[in-house]
């Protein structure tokens, strides 16, 4: 069966995960060079938080490294997203900047920057699967670069990628070249990685001009992605702070912020999840919110940094 991405026009590399392994040098290579990241403060979208110490050998995906895992199956009856077709080609003139997009429906779209990180991102994705649920992932294009078997995993269970710059600068201190650079550098690290374009950027803390803005709409086709609802995980205020303030932020057509580089946030998602599930709200792709934009105005900026 022809995959749809082919027919999207993306070369489609590796999706499947028994295809894609690194061998076991190229895995050591990557958590070294990972654990000199988190010795340089691989940090959240606000807060320089360094990551806790990757362990050699812990990709929890299929790798030749670590053969034995299993996507769990899902377990009794978790209540799930609905199946939805939805076109997910949006209009150049949608708009340059979203924090919300007005939409007919208890539509929402879920987002998860700074990632991919090596087990906590594989860790919500099992429970993404369970609910099928499809996100929006906002990543780092030297992560991407660490761990592309963790891309290639969310690639292929559906989820959209979403560039959040190559090394997570401020972008609006660049000049217009190294701000391009950020965003091509990104874009070809998830290339490389799972075969497909993003479609939109955020950026990191939220720091974009609106000349910037208007530069990468024209130049890469990125709407800026803001945000709507955030729970303010990067504190780790402990994961039922972050699922009740998820629960008591989320309105239709809504974007959600969080991130998936932090162990409380994925903690937090069972209960955020299955609480937005049950009040009626649907999850779709941030793409897929877009391109069913209704001709109502869109929402103010944004104001809190991400
Ligand atoms: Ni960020």
């Amino acid at each position: 069966m022809e995959n749809p991405l082919n027919a999207l026009g993306y070369q489609v590399l590796n999706a499947s995960l028994r295809e894609q392994a690194a061998s076991p040098e190229d895995i050591s290579k990557f958590s070294r060079r990972g654990f000199l990241l988190v010795a340089a403060s691989l940090s959240s979208c606000t807060a320089a938080t360094p990551l806790a110490q990757v362990p050699k050998t812990a990709a929890a995906v299929k790798t030749t490294a670590n053969p034995g895992y299993r996507t769990p199956s899902v377990q009794g009856s978790a209540r799930r997203n609905p199946d939805m077709t939805l076109d997910s080609d949006f209009s150049k003139n949608s708009g340059i900047t979203f924090t919300r997009v007005p939409v007919a429906g208890k539509f929402i779209a879920i987002t998860f920057d700074d990632g991919p990180h090596p087990q906590n991102t594989p860790r919500l994705l099992d429970m993404l699967r369970a609910r099928n649920i499809k996100a929006t992932f906002y990543v780092i294009g030297r992560s991407v670069d660490l761990y592309p078997q963790v891309v290639r995993r969310t690639v292929a269970e559906g989820h959209e990628m979403g560039n959040h710059s190559q090394t997570h600068r401020l972008l609006s201190k660049l000049g217009d070249e190294a701000l391009r650079q950020e965003m091509s550098r990104c874009r070809e690290a998830i290339a490389r990685a799972a075969g497909v374009q993003p479609r939109t950027m955020r950026p990191p803390y939220g720091g974009l001009l609106q000349r910037q803005r208007e530069l990468i709409h024209a130049e890469f086709g990125y709407p800026t992605i803001l945000w709507s609802c955030d729970p303010l995980d990067w504190k780790r205020p402990g994961p039922s702070v972050v699922s009740s303030r998820i629960l008591a932020g989320t309105s239709a057509g809504g974007i959600v912020l969080a991130h998936d580089l932090h162990s409380q946030t994925v903690d937090a998602m069972p209960a955020a999840l299955d609480g937005l599930l049950s009040r009626g709200f649907k999850f779709v792709t941030v793409s897929q919110l877009i391109a069913m934009k209704s001709a109502a105005p869109t929402a103010q900026a944004a104001v809190t940094p991400s």
